[in-house]
């Protein structure tokens, strides 16, 4: 029986780790199953947690309003040290690229449990574009024993990286197996699909009645730490442009909790956000409500990394805020396109998919480079190989 840990931290990390998670416990005669989450993230990891019914067996509650980067990885760092010590697990595995999985990698390298990395080898190979988690992820990288690559790309750069072709497994992104299990759960229940619309209404978008209005639907999300300052407050003024210029659209805008993203949107739009009929901006949605949401627009403006994979695999055009993406697959194969935070580029795309149909098409043709669902299952099997 092989004790595996699993750790995260942050929204994103929950929603790929929960699949995971699912099925190691349905393993119970191969794996013993513990879950420390970090609480890098407080309500938003909160939210993900309910969802999908995960009781972490440790939390390190480490959030702190507006906690830096030395806040979060020192608390992490010395709280693992005693979780380690007292679940003495075989193997630790953790997430992508957040300082949750950086610090507690580290942590785990100290006592010398093995590390095995979930969504290993996404690169940019530029330290500061995204940052701090293209370092975040190459150091992880160096610490893990097992790698789980999710495409062949992610692999490609890993045996580029002379790590042992022996320890990296081709999986898919978990992402993938979340976003399936929510699709299916919409799709089969009605009365969740009802549930979600009055989830929306309640949170201040009301996605029935606007879509019988044939209003159409953008989907803005960003977060990212190197946008914060001038690439935020670009990003607001060229929505706000946006927003005037097509008065039947609506942008809803669920707001990440970090304060350096909610400043900017109040310097550019004032305290009374709701002002514009069709500006909504709304607090951050549970999982399920976010990938109906998804599913119901017409494009996605963001600069969040599992967005670009769930997006394109529900036909959904993705403009990136960014200026370099890890996740080069979709761009690849045209339904994603960087934009950058240049207040005209973001006008011009987003115009451009508005006004130009077969523009749009070309865009919007699903596809999913990132996985077929089965990512779990193949890090369970190669897992219980160990
Ligand atoms: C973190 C990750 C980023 C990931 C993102 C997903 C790092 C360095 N950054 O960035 O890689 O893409 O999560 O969203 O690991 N806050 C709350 N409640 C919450 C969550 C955040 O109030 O549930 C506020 C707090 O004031 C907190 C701040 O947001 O201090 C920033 O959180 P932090 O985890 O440091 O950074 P993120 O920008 O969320
Ligand atoms: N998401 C969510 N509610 C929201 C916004 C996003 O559940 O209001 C989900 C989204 O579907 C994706 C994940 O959160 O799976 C992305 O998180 P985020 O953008 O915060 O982080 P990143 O992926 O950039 O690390």
């Amino acid at each position: 029986m092989k004790k595996v840990l699993l750790v995260f931290g942050t929204r994103p990390e929950a929603i790929k780790m929960a699949p995971l998670v699912k099925e190691l416990q349905q393993r119970s005669n191969q794996f013993t199953t513990v879950v420390c989450v970090t609480g890098q993230h407080r309500q938003m990891l909160d939210q993900v947690l309910d969802i999908f019914e995960i009781a972490p067996d440790y939390d390190l509650n480490i959030m702190m309003q507006n906690q830096d980067l030395y806040d979060v990885t020192s608390k992490i760092l010395i709280g693992m040290r005693d979780v380690l010590c007292e679940i003495k697990p075989d193997i630790v595995l953790v997430h992508g690229d957040t300082t949750t999985s950086t610090a507690a990698a580290l942590s785990a390298f100290y006592q010398q449990i093995p590390v095995g990395h979930i969504e290993a080898g996404l690169r940019t190979y530029n330290i500061y574009s995204p940052w701090p988690e293209e370092m975040n992820r190459q150091i992880t990288g160096r610490i893990a024993t097992y790698n789980f690559a999710p495409t062949e790309l992610s692999k490609k750069n890993l045996l580029s990286e002379n790590i042992d072709s022996n320890k990296i497994y081709l999986t898919g992104n978990t992402v993938i197996d979340a976003l399936y299990l929510v699709i299916d759960k919409i799709k089969n229940d009605e009365s969740l699909a009802i549930q979600l619309q009055n989830t929306l209404k309640i949170a201040g978008y009301n996605i029935v009645d606007r879509l019988n209005n044939n209003k159409k639907l953008v989907l803005i999300t960003g977060h990212r730490r190197e946008n914060f300052g001038n690439g935020f407050r670009n990003i607001c003024k060229a929505i706000k442009y946006l927003s005037y210029k097509y008065p039947d659209v609506d942008f809803v805008y669920p707001m990440h909790l970090n304060p350096n993203v909610r400043k900017p949107i109040h310097e550019i739009f004032g305290e009374n956000l709701n002002e514009n009929s069709n500006m909504f901006f709304i607090e951050p949605l549970e999982y399920l409500s976010f990938v109906y949401m998804m599913s119901k627009c017409c494009l996605v403006l963001t600069d969040s990394g599992g967005i670009q994979e769930e997006a394109p695999s529900l036909g959904k055009p993705v403009l990136v805020m960014r200026d370099t993406t890890e996740r080069p697959e979709a761009l690849d194969a045209g339904t994603v396109k960087l934009v950058g935070t240049d207040y005209n580029k973001i006008i011009d795309e987003v115009s451009a998919l508005l006004d130009n149909e077969e523009y749009y098409q070309s865009m919007s043709g699903a596809t999913n480079p990132y996985g077929d669902g089965l990512a779990c299952k193949r890090i369970a099997d190669a897992l219980s190989q160990l």
